[in-house]
């Protein structure tokens, strides 16, 4: 990093990694994150969200704590289960600028 600013004032990677239905890890894609996550990219258009950026990932190696997603630069981890996480994180976090504490996961998650 050469100092300044950072590109987007959220980037959002969120795990559509899909793995065989039998796989002991599970994945999040078995967990409906390609849709949430088309939700919330829709979501945060429709928001008008300036400087977000919303992509889709691979595996992020939380796998059994599905649907993950984390949200640089703070690298504040979340695991989204339904549209209205999806809806608190964008409105708390990436308008507000308040992380939602209910729904991060700690390091140690
Ligand atoms: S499949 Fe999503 S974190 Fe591994």
């Amino acid at each position: 990093m050469t100092g300044g600013r950072p590109f987007f004032r959220h980037h959002v990677f969120y795990c559509t990694n899909k793995r065989p239905e039998n796989h002991l890890r599970g994945s999040c894609a078995h967990k409906e994150s390609v849709k949430l996550r088309n939700y919330m990219k829709a979501r945060a258009k429709e928001m008008g969200l300036e400087g977000v950026r919303i992509n889709s990932a691979g595996c992020l190696d939380r796998c059994e704590r599905g649907p993950v997603l984390v949200v640089y630069p703070e690298e504040i981890w979340y695991r989204c289960r339904t549209r209205e996480d999806i809806d608190a994180v964008l409105t708390g976090h990436l308008r507000d600028g308040i992380p939602v504490e209910r729904l991060m996961l700690g390091a140690d998650d």
